[in-house]
């Protein structure tokens, strides 16, 4: 059989790396008081572990006092990182792995109300949409004492004995001065390429200077910004080769697209329903054109692709950044002939848009990322067999059951259904957002391949349940929309689920209340847009869908920027009344506004759920621990012991939205840390 080219070691001058998969620099903000501590490191030792062949650490990890971080990055410009980087970088090499890290100035890319409270700096006045600040520009004394911090920086790394280091070079100030859109200089740093380009090969060569030539230093970069105006696809490969013959540099690490916007960084790091793999052929296209290492990483999700980018030239090392986030044992599993059990990254970027909704990076369906310290990645076996019954095969019952197999126990499924998924079905009836099935399938696969039993299509009851003679039942039902919050007139009204399952069509003019602000509202809200619909989008928020971010509002924005559809916030719907055929809305405002009326042939609640629990309240009193959940026990990693009645044989437990409405990462979250003690 023909070697795998993926697992071929790869040679970058003095440094053999063990196969040619790497994670790119990505933030996951897991920094404690701006430091690698132990958190950051057992993130990275992980995959080291399992068998990845670089990992580039931070993302962003900040020079200067004024690039504070946008989300809790790394301090290098503090000289105590040094002591945390070591022990990254020794316990990283302890398993086999290279370490390196982004060093980087953020420019206008932050904000200047951060840490220090001093202005943000560029090559120009120019504001970035996506963070907003007005930066300073940049005069002399800027510049030279940036170049200093860059140098200063690496000098930590190199101490820290890490292999190497790149300079973030899109988006950030490195690029800011090489773009012609955000480059508004009129001294040496300005005006031609050359000029713009002299800010970063002066950096470069100082660090240099400063660590030698047995120390890799690399580029991540923009090759191509995609934007009318800015930096060419022809000035990017003129950029790529000056680099390769300027002899400063060990690897191109190319980007293409612009990230001032938040459509614009989705482009360059897709969001499932988009293109797999969109720019690897011009990373191919550089790499052909320069015949020097060249990295890249932008939706390479599975193997095969993974394969195809090595195989055919067109890199020599892969990133699978985000795929590690969904799998750090991504090499171990290739290397054992089970890719099939690879657990697939489904494009949710619920990791990128986390690190600004909530400061740390969690993958959607792996809730042991970046809780090393606490959750496993790989399930340990239980000392004493147990049966495992579960009702409800969503996505916290089907987590439920993968954990308790992965233990060892027996377990048994019951579903009304009659397939599993539960909302993360009815979420992938969108043809964008179809990927989410993944988070469904590998469970299925796993607990297939363990004998896990599913029954379908049973509405299990009380009866059903304590047949099995359970050890622990888990209730899993989920819940069903909520839409009985107005003052009159509920009737009258229907759920998004409605819409999304397609047992309602839409109306030709309709109100979407949006109450809960989630995917559910804009998702069904792209069904009725598409259906050619009059659509007004309301919420009593001050801005639509706060429960979406960046990344996830991109392709929903795409989708309802029409004529047809409106964006109201800050009104609330208070009563629907039929009259004739028609439906008129009251609405009216917590901020005081008069009433005002719509008069609309459909209106749809959007307001989470309530829970499906009469058969946890049934079961309730009859159990050992009364439903009850020790927190404590729960939170730091014990069983649960609790005992509210001692002749019953069985515990019971409650997960997910059939506690109260969460969302999807939540719901796995809550199975894990409940399962993998029991
Ligand atoms: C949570 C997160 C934070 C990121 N932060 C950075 C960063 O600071 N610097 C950087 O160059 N790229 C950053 N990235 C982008 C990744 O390096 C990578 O380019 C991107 O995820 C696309 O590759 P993938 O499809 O393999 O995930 C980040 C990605 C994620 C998921
Ligand atoms: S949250 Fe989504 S995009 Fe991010 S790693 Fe997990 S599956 Fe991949």
């Amino acid at each position: 059989m023909a070697a795998d080219p993926l697992l071929q070691p790869y040679h970058l001058k003095h440094l053999t790396l063990r196969n040619r998969i790497m994670t790119t620099s990505h933030e996951p903000a897991y920094a404690e008081d701006g430091m690698p501590k132990e958190r950051y490191r057992a993130y990275h030792v992980e995959r080291a572990r399992a068998g990845i062949a670089m990992t580039m650490t931070a993302g962003s990890a900040s020079v200067s006092r004024d690039s504070p971080p946008a989300f809790n990055n790394i301090l290098l410009y503090k000289d105590e990182a040094v002591a945390w980087l070591k022990d990254l970088a020794d316990a990283v090499h302890s398993q086999g792995a290279a370490i390196m890290i982004q060093l980087t100035h953020l420019g206008r890319r932050t904000r200047w109300d951060r840490a220090d409270w001093l202005p943000v700096v560029s090559a120009s006045h120019r504001r970035e949409a996506a963070h907003r600040a007005f930066p300073k520009q940049a005069e002399d004394w800027d510049i030279e004492r940036i170049k200093q911090d860059f140098i200063d920086a690496a000098e930590r790394v190199h101490a820290a004995g890490l292999d190497g280091l790149e300079i973030e070079a899109y988006g950030h100030l490195v690029d800011q001065f090489w773009s012609p859109l955000t480059n508004t200089l009129e001294n040496a740093y300005g005006g031609s390429l050359e000029n713009r380009l002299r800010f970063a090969f002066e950096v470069l060569e100082g660090i240099r200077k400063r660590v030698g030539s047995r120390f890799l230093l690399g580029i991540r970069y923009v090759a191509d910004e995609v934007l009318e105006g800015g930096l060419s696809r022809a000035e990017g490969i003129e950029i790529s080769q000056q680099l390769k013959s300027s002899g400063l540099v060990d690897f191109l690490n190319v980007i293409r697209g612009h990230i001032d916007t938040d459509p614009g960084l989705t482009d360059v790091i897709p969001i499932q329903g988009m293109r797999s793999a969109p720019h690897l052929d011009f990373a191919g296209e550089i790499r052909a054109a320069t015949q020097f290492p060249t990295f890249h990483a932008a939706r390479i999700q599975d193997v095969a692709t993974a394969r195809h980018a090595i195989a055919s030239g067109k890199l020599d090392m892969v990133g699978m950044t985000r795929a590690h986030m969904a799998d750090p044992h991504i090499v171990r599993k290739i290397v054992a002939g089970r890719e099939d059990d690879i657990r697939p990254c489904v494009g949710a970027n619920y990791c990128l848009d986390r690190i600004y909704q909530g400061g740390s990076a969690y993958c959607i369906h792996n809730a042991a990322t970046g809780r090393e310290l606490k959750m496993p990645h790989a399930i340990p076996r239980a000392t004493t067999k147990k049966k495992v019954v579960i009702v409800g095969a969503g996505p916290a019952g089907l987590e439920a059951a993968r954990v308790a197999a992965e233990r060892g126990h027996e377990v048994v499924v019951f579903e009304a259904a009659s397939r599993p998924g539960g909302q993360v079905r009815l979420t992938a009836q969108s043809p964008r957002r179809k990927e989410m099935l993944g988070i469904i399938d590998w469970r299925i696969a796993q607990c297939t391949a363990q004998g896990v039993l599913f029954r379908y299509e049973i509405f299990a009851e009380a009866a059903e349940v304590l047949a099995e003679n359970p050890d622990i039942v888990i209730i899993a039902t989920g819940g069903l929309p909520h839409t009985e919050i107005l003052e009159s007139g509920n009737d009258h009204v229907i759920s998004t689920w409605d819409i999304l399952s397609g047992s309602v069509k839409p109306g030709a003019h309709v109100l979407l209340f949006d109450d809960a602000g989630d995917h559910a509202a804009l998702q069904a809200g792209e069904v009725i847009c598409s259906s050619g619909a009059r659509l007004e989008i309301m919420t009593p928020d001050r801005t639509f869908a706060p429960e979406i971010m960046a990344m996830n509002l991109v392709p929903y924005i795409r989708a309802l920027q029409r004529p047809n559809v409106t964006f109201t916030v800050t009104m609330r719907l208070l009563k629907v009344a039929q009259v004739g055929g028609e439906l008129r809305a009251t609405i009216g405002s917590d901020y005081g506004m008069p009433p005002q009326e719509r008069v609309v042939d459909q209106v749809i609640v959007n307001h989470g759920t309530v829970p499906l629990d009469d058969l946890y309240f049934t079961l309730k009193p009859r159990s050992r621990n009364g439903g009850a959940v020790d927190y404590n026990q729960l939170v730091t990693g014990q069983p649960q012991t609790k005992v509210v009645n001692p002749e019953s044989s069985f515990m019971l437990f409650r997960i997910g939205d059939a506690v109260a409405a969460r969302n999807t990462h939540a719901a796995i979250y809550d199975a894990l840390r409940l399962v993998k003690d029991l």
